[in-house]
């Protein structure tokens, strides 16, 4: 039985059940899970808030100068049995989900001083290892020496539809057509943005989930993670 621990870097696509997969791994080897793209989203609601958003354009020099006063978080909620995210001690893990941050978190992702701070972030998270973090440049850029890297991808019409049921079922009055264009309107922009942009790193390994039914991903990520486990001496400190 191995009590070392390693660090997951689970990149990919928008609304390709990145978290899904990286929330039920976390809870199979007891690690914490973190999504960051929750951390972007956070941002952007700040930005919102403070009208620093009009029409698409963000005031990036406003937002940057803001920095310092944006505290995030995470607060495991027992109840939920999962995380929330905190703005300066606000829980607003259900308002980033909805479409404005939806709509406005990738320009406001492109900001390099906003991805350092970020990335700063996640990296204190993961300093002591046994942690699983999703998002876009977590195998690339946040943990490169990660031990396990994942690169999560569906087509955009199938993630598209994930999106539109997961939005309905909770009541919200939401387009396929407008989700799909927002999907593939994120696609473009993570993929072409000069600051870290979505790419697959060199040793990350491909799940393509288009056809593939959550149990048979979690079988296929937890058989990974037991091989990097067995593969990966433990630290000698
Ligand atoms: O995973 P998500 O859809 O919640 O991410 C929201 C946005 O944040 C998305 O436009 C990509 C961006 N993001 C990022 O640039 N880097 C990350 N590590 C995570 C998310």
């Amino acid at each position: 039985m191995t009590n070392h621990k390693i660090i997951v870097a689970i990149d990919g696509h928008s609304s390709c059940g990145k978290s899904t997969i990286a929330k039920a791994v976390a809870a199979r080897f007891g690690y914490a899970f973190i999504d960051s793209g929750a951390m972007y989203r956070a941002v952007t609601l700040f930005a919102l808030r403070h009208q620093l958003i009009s029409e698409g354009t963000v005031n990036e020099q406003m937002l940057i100068g803001f920095l310092p006063e944006i505290q995030i978080e995470f607060r495991y909620n027992p109840e939920k049995q999962k995380s929330d995210t905190y703005l300066n001690g606000e829980n607003v893990e259900d308002e980033i989900r909805q479409l404005p941050v939806s709509q406005n978190v990738s320009p406001v992702a492109t900001i390099a001083e906003v991805r350092a701070a970020m990335v700063r972030l996640q990296q204190e998270m993961g300093k002591n290892k046994g942690i699983v973090m999703d998002g876009r440049d977590i195998g690339t850029v946040v943990f490169p020496k990660a031990e396990l890297k994942l690169f999560v991808t569906a087509s955009a019409e199938i993630r598209a539809q994930r999106r539109f049921d997961e939005l309905t079922a909770k009541g919200e009055p939401v387009s396929y057509a407008e989700i799909l264009q927002n999907v593939q309107e994120r696609d473009r922009i993570d993929s072409t943005r000069e600051a870290s942009p979505l790419r697959k790193a060199d040793d990350a390994l491909i799940l393509d989930n288009s056809n593939m039914t959550r149990e048979e991903q979690l079988v296929w990520v937890i058989g990974k993670v037991e091989e990097s486990l067995k593969f990966h001496v433990p630290d000698s400190k």
